[in-house]
């Protein structure tokens, strides 16, 4: 059972590399642009996002924190929210950069779960400042989730005094 998942993950990941080196690294330098932009004057911790929508529509997006601090949102939702806010809502890829040279950064659970909103099969580059990345998908990233088709299933039961 095991064995069967893994060679059909590997399947799905190779159907998803299809995005050319220059597009990817482009992407990537996109995301490190919009680092610039990052508002985090609390934790001083610059993040920048790149989303490569699916008519090749690139949004950039940035930390923004906040004085009230569970209110800061991160660089991935804010390119996310801003696909979404212009009707866009199928991607391909979304570039993440962030100051760490010794690691590359990785999305935070939360914004695991808002990629996953929008599927499980696209590409997430998280980099370093040098361009070097690591690619995964929003599945590898957030495996075994919930996502908008689990909730269809909540009609098939008739919860009783909840008319
Ligand atoms: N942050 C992001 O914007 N994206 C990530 O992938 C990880 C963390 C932000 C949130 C906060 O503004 C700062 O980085 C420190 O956690």
């Amino acid at each position: 059972m095991e064995s069967v998942q893994f060679s059909s993950e590997v399947k799905h990941v190779k159907e998803h590399d299809s995005l050319s080196q220059d597009v990817v690294k482009k992407l990537i330098q996109q995301s490190q642009e919009a680092k610039k932009k990052a508002y985090c004057p609390y934790s001083k911790f610059r993040v920048g996002a790149a989303l490569l929508a699916h008519d090749n529509t690139v949004f950039i997006g940035c930390n923004v924190e906040n004085a009230c601090n569970n209110l800061g949102v991160c660089a991935e939702r804010t390119a996310i929210s801003k696909a979404v806010s212009e009707g866009c809502r199928k991607f391909k890829a979304i570039a993440v950069a962030s100051d760490m040279s010794d690691q590359y950064i990785s999305p935070c659970g939360a914004c695991r779960q808002v990629m996953r909103e929008f599927g499980s099969d696209w590409t997430v580059y998280l980099s370093k400042p040098d361009g070097s990345y690591l690619k995964m998908t929003v599945k590898e990233l957030l495996p075994v989730s919930f996502g908008p088709e689990d909730l269809s299933m909540k009609k098939v039961i008739d919860i009783p005094d909840e008319h």
